[in-house]
């Protein structure tokens, strides 16, 4: 297998996908049927699901956390981890997942562009969002106790726009000084903007890798692709000169 060269001015960015949490038991997002755990995607996982049936909407959560909680690190994510660990400032992590498999396998330097399936935030007022690992009963939506009004899962719906100041800290990585290497690994290329970073990458001149079990929908803007599970794969990928 080809092995991708970290020399001392090499920055690497990394973005992972749900394909990363597939091997702790996560399921990825598109199967072949276009659903998400049985429901349309837009049911669960858009402001206009929400407005029609926030009951459902929360028991969806609710069942991903009663999913996730117990779920540990894989070897993929532990690669990732020692990465940071070795490259420091020279390191960051952009994740579409929400499940904090990433932080529990101890990055740090993560930005969670999605949001964070622990985390819920006031649908209507302005406090911060809190963490929370509540599994709610079917039939409730939990209510804010400052204003009185819905409380919402913190994840970023279809049709909303991701934190500015998340997208900020990943372009400005991409633009400092060094060596930039991006890496994706795990995610289908179907979402964005993330799914664009190959492309701001390469005209940063940066040089551009894909770790996936299959071919993405934007996998022909990568110089390197690596086919093969994240487990597999990524312990063994960097080779450190
Ligand atoms: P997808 O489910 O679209 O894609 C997962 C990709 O991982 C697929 O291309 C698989 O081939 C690949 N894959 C599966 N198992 C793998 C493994 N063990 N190792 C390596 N690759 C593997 O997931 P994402 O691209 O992450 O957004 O989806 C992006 C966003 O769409 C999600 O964050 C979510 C979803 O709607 C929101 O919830 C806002």
């Amino acid at each position: 297998m080809e092995t991708l060269r970290i020399d001392e001015r090499t920055r690497l960015l990394v973005l992972t996908g749900a394909g990363v949490s597939a091997e702790s038991g996560i399921a990825t997002f598109r199967g072949s049927d276009g659903l998400w755990e049985n429901h349309p995607i837009e049911q669960v996982a858009s402001p206009e699901g929400f407005r029609e049936d926030p009951a459902l909407v929360w028991h969806f959560y609710s069942q991903r956390r009663a999913g996730a909680k117990d779920c540990q690190p894989n070897a993929g994510h532990l690669a990732i981890s020692e990465w940071e660990r070795r490259l420091g400032d020279r390191f960051l992590l952009a994740t579409q997942n929400v499940d904090g498999l990433h932080r529990q396998a101890g990055n740090r330097r993560v930005v969670e562009l999605h949001g964070n399936l622990f985390t819920t935030r006031c649908a209507r007022c302005d406090r911060r969002p809190f963490e929370d690992r509540t599994e709610y009963p079917e039939g409730t939506v939990p209510r804010c106790d400052e204003c009185g009004g819905r409380l919402r899962p913190h994840i970023v719906w279809f049709g909303e726009m991701l934190e500015p100041e998340d997208l900020f800290r990943v372009e400005q990585f991409m633009s400092e000084e060094g060596r930039l290497v991006f890496l994706a690994v795990g995610t289908s290329g179907a979402v964005w903007p993330a799914a664009g970073f190959v492309d701001e990458a390469r005209e940063l001149g940066g040089e551009t890798w894909l770790v996936n079990a299959d071919p993405a929908e934007n996998g022909g803007s990568f110089h390197r692709f690596v086919r093969g599970k994240s487990g597999d794969v990524l312990p063994i990928l960097l080779e450190f000169t």
